[in-house]
Parts: C-alpha cells; structure tokens; sequence
C-alpha cells in the first residue's frame, strides 16, 4: 500500500495522523453493497469510525447506519445517511437521546431493559409518534474473542434475557406508542471464526419458530455486526470475507415470508482502510531490546493498550535495507507504561525521523482517540488529498 511515491508525501506532512485510502473503502464498499436487497440491509455501525468524510463516502453508498449516541444519529443524518435507514441502540440512552431520534424520525430503536421500553412510550406519547422498536436479546453465544468486546454472553450487560422475553412481549402489548418491529442480537466484535455466527442462526431459527407459535413474527431481524478483519496481513487481506460471511446467514437462517434481515458492521467495513502514521522520535537502548519512541502514542490508538489487540507495524521509509532486521519495543510518548504498541518487534534498523505505519487502525482507532496528557487532537489524511 505505501509505495515511495506516497510515503515521500507522507512524509513531508506533521506526524502524528490517520491515512484513509479512500480507494480500499470504495472497493469494501462496493462489495458489502452487492449483499443489499429488498430483503437484506447494512446498516454501517458509526461507532467504529465516525470521520464526516467516511460517513458521507459510506452513506453515498447506500447504506444505512448503526448509531449508539444520540450526536451519532446527528452525525449520520448530516453525513446523508437516511433517517429511514438509521437504527439506534445502547443500553443508556439518555431522554434528549430518545427525543432527537424521534424528531428526525429515525427507522428502529434497539431496546435493551423495560424501563427504556417505558420512557421511549412516554416519550413518543408526548410527541404525538409512534416508535418502532427491536428488542436486543441475549443469545448466550460464545463469540471466542476478547473478553472485553464478547457481547451476547448472559453475564454481559446487553440485551433482554431470553427467559424474559415472554413478560417484555407482554409489556409492549400495553405500550400503545411502540411498534413491535424485531430481534435484534450481537454477539461480539472481531469474530474470524465464524462457528458463533452459524450457533446465532441456529438459536434465532428456534427463537423465531416460538414467536410464530405466539403469532408475535416481527418484521425484522438484526443480527447485528461483529465480522473480524486480518490485522496480520493488512496488504494480502485488505477486504474482510464479506462473501462466507453472508454466506453463513443465507444458508443457515430461515427467514419467513416478509421478513427482513438487518447487519451492523462496522469494523469489517473501515479497519483495513486506516493506518496511524508516526514518526520515530527518539531510538533509546534497552537492556534486551531498544525501545522506538514513537510521536504517536495510546491517545491516537488506544487499542494494544486497552484490549492488548495487534496491529502491524511497519518502517515505511525506504532507504533502509529490509535483510537487516533488529528487535525493538515500540512505544508512544504517553506517561504510562502500557503506551506500547508492540513488544520485541523485528523491523529494520531504525533512526531518529523515519516514518511507521501502524496498520488497519481505520476502525476505534481515531474514534477511541484522546486528550490525555494534553494531546491534541488528532489529525487525518485522505488519499485523494495528497
Ligand atoms: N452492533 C452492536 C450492537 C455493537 O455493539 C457493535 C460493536 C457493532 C454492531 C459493530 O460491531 P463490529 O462489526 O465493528 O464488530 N472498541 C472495540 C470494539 C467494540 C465493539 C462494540 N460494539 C475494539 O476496538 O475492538
């Protein structure tokens, strides 16, 4: 990805900042597009990067959105996504969070406890409007990956447990400004294999054969995001298997008649597009390795730090050989120990100025970014600007 024509425009830009090809994000985009029909539709989860030129280049493509905030339907709606096409989910969604969904009309609140149930009733009561409402259940799936982004385990805080779905079933009955409109479910984040997904189709077929014995079928079911990308080879795996994975849900879900199958993706989407360039500010001995100082730290990319996840590094500066490799530990300049991004990293011999890409940082790198020790905040480049 980084020939020496770009990377000599790279480098002559003040590191640290995010790199989007938009070129890698149209070709994902086109790709993700071909799976939408009348019956099939991807809503793209805003929290994974919510850059206003990757929003519009996403919404231009049709898709819909996946927001959890209420400034992120904003965000969404003012980026061009439809409001038809905006679901909104969370587990605390504030009343000025509920009201502006309401007011700009959005397709599907995804509910997670009864009592948001009954505040969005009372809510679009007072504003004369009906709601449309999914309810988020917990399939107890085991996603098999970090524990920190495993969503659809019971002792996780999302979703309506099963066992209470019949009472909650009840409940929207008497609420007479929601509309029950479907079932939504995420099991997790960064799934590669996709076993989880296949058990998810398995408990919703059984789930969906119940509600249409209660004549309770909804229109729609969301089975939410969760498709993982290969952060090992960002260049041989620069676009996520988008085709098994539809696969999956097309031969394992049963669908009834009308139904309408609903995706939040959001990391699949936009990882592999971003990289976090940085500058090497200092090499400093170590007693087993030397540590890379980086001008870029956890405030850009928080990741390695928080979930321990990997992300390539890479010396893109080209003068140096590739056979001589050395063994370093790469950190940030952040006041805490855990500002590493990789420990024992083989990379060319590496000096003071020489550029490094830190890849697929597209998705929660720039979003997850902070002020922390005062940082600035972070700057982006767009492939078609340079
Ligand atoms: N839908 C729901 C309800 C979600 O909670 C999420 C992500 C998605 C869709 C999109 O999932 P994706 O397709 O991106 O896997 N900060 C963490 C990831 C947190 C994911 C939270 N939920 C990370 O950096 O790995």
């Amino acid at each position: 990805m980084f020939d020496a024509q770009l990377v000599q425009k790279l480098t002559a830009l003040e590191t640290p900042f995010y790199y989007y090809d938009e070129a890698l994000l149209a070709k994902t985009l086109a790709i993700v597009s071909r799976h939408q029909s009348e019956k099939v539709h991807v809503h793209y989860a805003v929290k994974a990067n919510s850059n206003p030129r990757i929003l519009t280049q996403i919404s231009n493509s049709g898709l819909g959105a996946d927001c959890v905030s209420g400034n992120e339907v904003l965000a969404a709606i003012n980026a061009g996504f439809s409001a038809q096409k905006v679901v909104f989910a969370g587990v605390g969604k504030a009343d000025w969070e509920i009201k502006a969904a309401l007011e700009n009309d959005i397709y599907c609140f995804n509910c997670e406890s009864v009592q948001e149930l009954e505040v969005i009733n009372e809510i679009a009561a007072g504003m004369g409007k009906q709601a449309n409402i999914a309810l988020r259940l917990n399939p107890s799936v085991n996603a098999n990956t970090h524990h920190y982004i495993t969503t659809g385990l019971e002792e996780n805080k999302f979703g309506i447990a099963l066992y209470d779905l019949e009472a909650v079933l009840e409940k929207l009955q008497v609420l007479k400004n929601l509309k029950f409109k479907g079932i939504h479910f995420h099991i997790g984040s960064q799934i590669t294999d996709l076993q989880p997904f296949k058990e998810l189709c398995v408990k919703i077929n059984d789930l969906q054969k119940w509600l249409d014995e209660k004549r309770m079928l909804p229109e729609d079911v969301n089975v939410g995001g969760g498709l993982g990308v290969d952060y090992f080879n960002p260049d041989s795996a620069s676009i996520a298997d988008f085709e098994s994975y539809f696969s999956i849900f097309n031969s394992f879900l049963t669908l009834y008649p009308n139904q309408k199958l609903h995706f939040e993706l959001g990391r699949a989407i936009v990882a592999p597009c971003g990289s976090l360039i940085s500058k090497v500010l200092y090499v400093k001995p170590g007693r087993a390795v030397n540590f890379l100082i980086l001008d870029a730290g956890m405030t850009e990319l928080i990741r390695p730090a928080l979930y321990q996840a990997f992300h390539k590094i890479e010396h893109i500066s080209g003068q140096v050989s590739q056979a001589e490799l050395e063994k370093y530990d790469v950190v940030g300049p952040i006041c805490e120990s855990s500002d590493c991004f990789g420990k024992s990293v083989l990379l060319p011999h590496s000096k003071r100025g020489d550029l490094f890409a830190i890849r697929t940082a597209g998705a929660y790198g720039e979003v997850m970014s902070s002020g922390y020790n005062l940082r600035g905040p972070v700057k982006t480049v767009f492939s078609s600007n340079i």
